[in-house]
């Protein structure tokens, strides 16, 4: 059924034998007009064909298929079937008019199958609109750029700068509105200009810590980064993925040890793409979430530099789901608040009496030095002081360390446990579902005891 389908779509005038037709096959043949001839296989069936694919997965009829198909010299495939086959099918990835095959010469289809798998996940969704897109300017590009190399050099530009990011990404009208304004320069930025298509900063979420947590594109836009700007919370793993030429600049910051100030990222990242590179802002969590990511945004905008966001998975869901815990519950809470604990001057802005309602999970980011402080706040608006409380140390690392308690012995769990950044607190029922079965929740009650 799949290679009837994929015979079709290559443009093949298609016969099908078979004594009973599936369901499937019939609504193919209805949308595309081929025949079914029900019946069983006759030698004669292969005579004047291109090629003959046998599936019949029957021992007798592959082999009568075959020999048929030797007879009259035709070409031939049985599924599965090597030894029996003149012509194996690889394994493909359709991204029309891109096509990859993989093939293991029959050895192992299992084996092609996972490697296509595999590319499958790796090439965007989009890359066939992508060559469909670089086609409709081929023969606009070759007239006006003359030289080979020059217009090998100008499509390589494209395809690693905004305009392919773009029709990747879906947004194809603002991608052949940049095209065309290229096209239509005056032919010396052409020739003499080693960057045609300028820098390009991404920021990025390097998510909590597991590499396995990055997306796939973040994956690709570390990959294509000729700068990676990166901060301290960005996981052990995570740098290796980064092509092994790219420059990597560590801008780190601690909460009381600024290493290099945010305007000199800004001014760092702004440089590295008006030079031409395309650099990767890599921020542990999501870039927006507590992550100073709307500030470099901004910045960037007003230098009007290329700017694109790979969302992460923030710290808040990424401990959660590695410590089984479910932000909002059916049955325990209904709402979900992100907070800092750290404000600008120290004090969090915080509504107090909102984050002290009963079902209702608070997840502090920053918390750990005014841990206590905290728990004082909400208890003095009312939230009991036995709500539950998690508190997850290197979430999704392989050193994690989760614990639990109540909001009232909060300060106790964080010293005697000796907890150290990075770390989430998460106070509400949930806390209390937190997943002792995973091995690593170490109940903080009974070590302080
Ligand atoms: C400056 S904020 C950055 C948050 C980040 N943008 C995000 O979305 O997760 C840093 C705080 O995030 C939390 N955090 C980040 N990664 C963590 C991890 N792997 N485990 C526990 N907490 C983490 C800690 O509360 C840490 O102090």
């Amino acid at each position: 059924m799949a290679k009837a389908r994929l015979l079709i779509a290559a443009g093949a005038d298609l016969t099908v034998v078979v004594s009973e037709a599936a369901e499937d096959l019939i609504a193919l043949e209805a949308n595309q007009g081929f025949r079914i001839e029900r019946r069983s296989f006759r030698e004669l069936d292969v005579y004047g064909m291109s090629i003959v694919i046998g599936a019949t997965g029957i021992d007798a009829v592959d082999r009568q298929i075959a020999r048929a198909a030797e007879e009259y010299r035709v070409p031939v495939n049985i599924v599965d079937r090597p030894e029996l086959s003149t012509f194996i099918v690889p394994s493909i990835v359709d991204r029309g008019p891109v096509t990859v095959a993989v093939s293991s010469d029959g050895a192992s289809p299992v084996l092609a199958r996972r490697l296509r798998e595999k590319i499958e996940t790796l090439l965007p969704a989009n890359l066939g609109r992508l060559a469909d897109f670089l086609r409709s300017f081929r023969s606009a590009v070759k007239a006006k750029i003359g030289s080979f190399e020059d217009r090998r050099r100008f499509w390589e530009e494209v395809l690693d700068g905004q305009i392919a990011r773009d029709v990747l990404a879906g947004h194809e009208s603002r991608a052949r509105e940049a095209m065309v304004s290229i096209i239509n320069r005056p032919l010396s930025n052409h020739n003499n200009s080693p960057a045609l298509l300028g820098g390009h900063v991404t920021i990025v979420g390097a998510g909590p810590g597991d590499p396995e947590l990055l997306t796939i594109k973040a994956l690709r836009a570390l990959q294509d980064a000729d700068v990676v700007i990166h901060d301290r919370l960005v996981g052990a793993g995570i740098l290796d993925l980064a092509r092994r030429d790219a420059q990597r600049i560590y801008v780190g910051k601690a909460m009381s040890n600024h290493s290099v100030p945010q305007e000199g990222i800004n001014d760092l990242l702004i440089a590295h793409a008006r030079a031409g590179k395309r650099v990767v802002r890599l921020k542990g969590g999501d870039p927006f979430v507590f992550g100073r990511g709307g500030e470099e945004l901004e910045a960037l905008r007003a230098a009007n530099v290329e700017t694109s966001i790979v969302p992460g998975i923030t710290a808040a869901t990424g401990c959660a789901a590695s410590a089984g815990l479910p932000l909002t519950h059916r049955d325990h809470a209904s709402a979900v608040t992100f907070v800092t604990g750290h404000g600008v001057d120290g004090e969090p802005d915080v509504d107090w009496q909102a984050l002290a309602q009963p079902r209702h999970t608070a997840v502090v980011y920053m918390g750990l030095s005014r841990a206590g402080a905290l728990a004082a706040n909400l208890i003095a608006h009312g939230r009991s002081p036995d709500t539950p409380v998690a508190i997850i140390e290197n979430g999704t690392r392989k050193n994690e360390r989760v614990l639990t308690g109540t909001l009232s012995t909060i300060p106790d769990i964080v010293r005697t446990a000796r907890v150290g950044a990075p770390a989430l607190i998460v106070i509400g029922e949930v806390a209390a579902l937190a997943d002792a079965a995973l091995g690593h929740v170490a109940r903080a009650e009974a070590q302080a005891s």
